[in-house]
């Protein structure tokens, strides 16, 4: 077993998962702030220097799982693992953001999909040398 506590929280427009961009084509335009704990300030020096972060945090208002989701804009219902549904083993969210500011323990970024108040479990800067022509999206490709 795992223990992890947050580092921060995100600051977003969204009360309601109903107000969020659902989709694999949806456009993340939202702005947000990632609060992160005074104890947890030190480790942001540098984050300026990246365009784009990583974010890991919980699905913390979603419950139990399924293996199997059917995603809002697909046809019929795919594996858990190969769509982005809350609804996970390990309610895990994935996002990426664009930095906008750093400001101390706020980092404001632009694309966030998480409701007000998540807990973020990690950032990382974001890093990808998967040319576009090497990339596979499967169902999400197909029209579900
Ligand atoms: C499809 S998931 C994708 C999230 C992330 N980009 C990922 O790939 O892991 C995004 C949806 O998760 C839901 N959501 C956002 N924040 C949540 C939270 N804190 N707890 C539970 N569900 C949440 C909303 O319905 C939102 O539309």
């Amino acid at each position: 077993m795992f223990t992890m506590k947050p580092i921060g929280y995100v600051k977003s427009p969204y009360s309601d998962t109903a107000q969020i961009p659902k989709g694999p084509g949806a456009k993340h335009e939202a702005e947000g702030t990632l609060e992160f704990l005074p104890e947890f300030e030190a480790g942001l020096k540098d984050i300026e220097g990246f365009s784009h972060l990583f974010v890991i945090w919980v699905f913390d208002r979603s419950q139990g799982f399924d293996l199997s989701a059917h995603p809002p804009t697909a046809k019929k219902p795919h594996g858990i693992f190969s769509t982005r549904s809350p609804r996970r083993p390990n309610p895990i969210g994935l996002t990426v953001v664009r930095v906008l500011q750093c400001a101390g323990p706020k980092v404001h970024v632009h694309g966030v999909d998480m409701l007000d108040g998540t807990p973020i479990l990690d950032i990382k800067p974001y890093l990808s040398s998967i040319p576009d022509n090497q990339l596979k999206r499967g169902w999400m490709d197909t029209g579900g």
